[in-house]
């Protein structure tokens, strides 16, 4: 297949060593959160925050988060020329969805009278919220749709990136928790140049099982 979009993806892997010198254009960084911003969620819920680390003190705390587990991707926090933190909210309420319904209607996308039943399609939630309020698995998954986007857009920019659900939640909650504000990191994507003859993975070819293992055209 030589589609540009197959060859894209073929490209695209997860990088293990960045190049420190290198960092990702401004314009190129706006397209690729841009991207971030328009990914789809269920119910349009978009019950997410994406925290950027850009600066040398935010590396410097990312890379403190790795102390205690996952130390093999610790370099990243700080040679990578970004890193993005998906964070999640566990406590999606209605009164929040409701000002995804506002901007709905500002938006022109959709009709005011339509409002009421749009807040109606809160039940999807709510079918996902424990007897605490706890809907955290189902914002988790709203995040990882943002993050394909991401990979996949980076990955049209020729920008490398490694997802990393090897980080420290916990920690990441305590060195980030004014801008956390409530949600939770438990993946993050760091973003930049892979390091030339120093990272073992570039230039694999893909690993992925065969098509009739894993899709069923009926
Ligand atoms: C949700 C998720 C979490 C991952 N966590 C890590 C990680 O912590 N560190 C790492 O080096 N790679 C991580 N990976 C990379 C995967 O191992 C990789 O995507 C997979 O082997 C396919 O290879 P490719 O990305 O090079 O195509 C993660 C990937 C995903 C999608």
């Amino acid at each position: 297949m030589s589609y540009q979009i197959i060859e894209e993806l073929n490209r695209r892997y997860t990088t293990k060593k960045y190049d420190e010198t290198r960092r990702i254009a401004p314009q190129d960084l706006e397209v690729a959160l841009e991207a971030l911003r328009l990914s789809a969620s269920s119910i349009n819920s978009q019950p997410w925050k994406f925290i950027v680390i850009e600066s040398d003190e935010a590396k410097q705390r990312l890379h403190d988060s790795f102390a205690n587990k996952h130390q093999f991707n610790q370099p990243h926090a700080k040679e990578a020329s970004h890193t993005i933190l998906f964070a999640y909210d566990p406590h999606f309420t209605k009164e929040k969805y409701r000002k995804r319904v506002d901007v709905e209607v500002s938006s022109g996308h959709l009709p005011p009278e339509l409002y009421d039943s749009m807040l109606g399609a809160y039940a999807f939630a709510e079918a996902n919220t424990d007897k605490n309020g706890f809907n955290g698995h189902w914002t988790k998954a709203q995040t990882y749709l943002a993050l394909g986007n991401t990979l996949h857009t980076l990955a049209r920019l020729g920008i490398d990136s490694t997802t990393m659900e090897g980080v420290d939640p916990e920690l990441i909650g305590e060195l980030f928790k004014e801008e956390l504000d409530g949600y939770v990191c438990e993946v993050a994507l760091a973003m930049g140049y892979y390091k030339e003859g120093e990272d073992f993975n570039h230039g694999r070819p893909k690993a992925r099982m065969p098509a009739e293992d894993v899709i069923v055209v009926l």
